[in-house]
């Protein structure tokens, strides 16, 4: 069980004391948006070049933008260990994700809680990690959608078929009350961002959520 919080909700202006908060972090997850394929802004690859010259975890960049097959292999280059993109922005998402394990990245495809996992499922061989969306992507804080978990089950179902060690990463309202849904449903790894920097130990709930994901 992978515990990967979200650094949404934390103080941009020190990062880098942020990420220290939360020392058994597997990954630091860093949401790039757009204002094209989400109405929200954050930041890009110069930012998380910084915060990977400064933090000790490695950083799960989480791509909710436009015309990833373009941009992605700059956030390998900035130095993060592992690239998410959205199937539905990817032109190419079978020679993205190519791309980026020619780099040394974790190849990673996120869906939007309406896309199906179903016609993607000869893409699951290319891939480190597939992320279901709990939530529509744009903003922390929302509330988790149940409506969610049959799909979760679909996709661990496919991934055990397909064999290997692809990750299953859910993201969005992720927190003590519904991760053991998540993972009873079959994920592995969890983005959590207002419920770790809305704690008073974000180092502490990122334990406690590791423990109630395991059960
Ligand atoms: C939302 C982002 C998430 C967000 C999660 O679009 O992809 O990573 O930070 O925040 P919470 O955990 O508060 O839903
Ligand atoms: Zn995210």
């Amino acid at each position: 069980m992978r515990i990967t919080p979200s650094l949404l909700n934390a103080d941009f202006a020190n990062l880098a004391g942020e990420a220290a908060r939360i020392p058994t972090a597997d990954f630091l997850h860093m949401d790039v948006m757009d204002n094209h394929f989400v109405p929200n802004l954050t930041l890009g690859a110069p930012v998380i070049e910084a915060l990977a010259k400064a933090a000790t975890q490695p950083i799960d960049a989480h791509l909710m933008i436009e015309d990833p097959d373009r941009w992605a292999p700059q956030f390998v280059e900035a130095g993060a260990s592992s690239v998410t993109f959205h199937v539905e922005a990817a032109k190419a998402p079978v020679r993205l994700a190519r791309e980026l394990r020619a780099q040394g990245a974790r190849a990673s495809m996120a869906l939007k809680p309406a896309t199906p996992i179903e016609p993607y499922e000869d893409l699951l061989p290319e891939l480190d990690m597939v992320l279901i969306m709990t939530v529509e992507p744009g903003f922390g804080g929302q509330r988790f959608l149940d409506l969610c978990l049959p799909k979760i089950r679909r996709t661990r179902a496919l991934l055990d078929k397909v064999g290997g060690d692809i990750w299953l990463q859910v993201d969005g309202g992720v927190s003590l009350e519904t991760i053991e849904r998540c993972a009873e449903a079959g994920a592995d790894t969890f983005v959590a961002g207002s419920a770790v920097y809305g704690a008073d130990d974000p180092g502490a709930m990122v334990e406690r959520l590791r423990e109630t994901a395991v059960g």
